[in-house]
């Protein structure tokens, strides 16, 4: 709670509200380390419980096969130590940052702490929910008191979308909406007074366009919050504002080419999850795969739950029958794998932007169909 009354007078909250459920984030022992840990022991020895229902961010390895990946053994059991001690503190187990596919669903309007940037974009704008972007340390002192200071977008007056944008391009798959991230995210950066975007013109978009968007574009321009309209649900409550950006199919083609660092021979890594996937994009994968025999080291990351799904479908093994594998749990950046490749194929903006900055590699960013061509070849 004093964790709490910090950050509410930091930001001159006026109270405190009670939230219906917490994502935390800041899992991996990769960025945790002892101290981190030592932290979380503390919490959990001092009696620390959840109060309302506490999802977990990926670790940084696959908890149940931690050999699959080729993480050190040592990483691996103490990436186990924060898990247990989070799951001593009754915050579940779940390592993902789609919690919102098997179980940690807000409705509209709704208050929730959550942290995982890609995250509390869904939640606030695509679900309606409300929730801050919040730290690892924040977010679980909302999940032990059940409350969080009131301010920021769970406030109606910060909600207010003040940039119009019109998008003026054909939009297809996650590549597409990844870029649109970016070049909304660098508006939003540039224009240095954080607005929230009112996007126009984007006539549909799947669960999983949105999901890249998301994470692309809380990854480029640190937003939280955007409305869409016809397809976002608090749209509905504004008119587009009367500063306007317009993105063109240029731009959107342009964004797409400044994440191809790498070209198409250098690419030694392929990953297909940022954000986790959907059991119907591993549907897809399967359907791609079936039969077939990939070359190159290809990473499927998910969460367990839908990875259950995906095996009581069968779908799992015809996956590992090509040689892929299942990185559940984690991603490629949480994971320790820092110069472990040359460069990545993805469909993911995040990863793209991750990958370079945290973990030295080139990028290919391409369409999902493309990303699994590449691991073919
Ligand atoms: Fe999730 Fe890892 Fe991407 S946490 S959003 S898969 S960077």
């Amino acid at each position: 709670m004093e964790i709490l009354v910090a950050l509410g007078t930091i930001y001159e909250a006026e109270r405190m509200i009670p939230v219906a459920s917490v994502q935390i984030a800041g899992v991996s022992y990769d960025n945790l380390g002892e101290a981190g840990l030592e932290f979380l022991n503390d919490m959990a020895e001092g009696g620390g419980k959840a109060r309302v229902l506490a999802t977990l961010n990926p670790a940084g390895v696959d908890v149940e096969n931690p050999e699959a990946l080729g993480i050190d053994e040592g990483f691996a059991r103490n990436q186990g130590r924060v898990i247990e001690a989070f799951a001593r503190m009754g915050v579940l187990p779940t390592c993902s940052c789609t919690p919102y596919l098997f179980g940690n669903l807000p409705h509209y309007g709704e208050h929730i702490a959550w942290a995982e940037s890609s995250a509390v974009c869904y939640a606030n704008s695509v679900l309606g929910a409300r929730t801050n972007r919040e730290g690892g340390p924040s977010a679980l002192a909302a999940a032990l008191t059940g409350r969080t200071p009131a301010y920021g977008y769970h406030l109606d007056e910060n909600r207010r979308p003040s940039l119009a944008v019109q998008v003026e391009a054909s939009l297809c798959g996650t590549v597409d909406f990844g870029a649109l991230g970016i070049v909304i995210g660098k508006e939003i950066e540039g224009s240095g007074k954080k607005p929230v975007p009112y996007v126009t013109g984007v006539r549909e978009a799947s669960l999983e366009a949105l999901k890249s968007f998301c994470a692309s574009l809380a990854t480029y321009g640190g937003a939280a919050l955007f409305h869409m309209q016809g397809i976002t649900p608090e749209a509905a409550l504004f008119a587009p504002p009367a500063e306007t950006v317009t993105v063109i199919q240029a731009d959107i083609e342009e964004a797409v080419a400044s994440l191809n660092s790498a070209r198409p021979e250098e690419v030694d890594f392929v990953s297909l999850g940022c954000p986790h996937l959907s059991i119907a994009e591993i549907a897809r994968l399967t359907g791609l795969l079936r039969g077939r025999q990939v070359k190159k080291t290809f990473w499927i990351t998910t969460s367990r739950p839908v990875k259950g799904i995906a095996d009581r479908m069968g779908y799992s093994q015809a996956i590992e029958a090509a040689g892929a594998v299942f990185a559940t749990d984690t991603c490629c950046v949480v994971s320790p794998i820092r110069g472990r490749y040359q460069a990545l194929a993805t469909d993911s903006a995040k990863a793209c932007y991750y990958a370079a900055s945290k973990n030295r590699f080139k990028t290919r960013f391409l369409s999902f169909d493309e990303v699994v061509q590449e691991a073919l070849r």
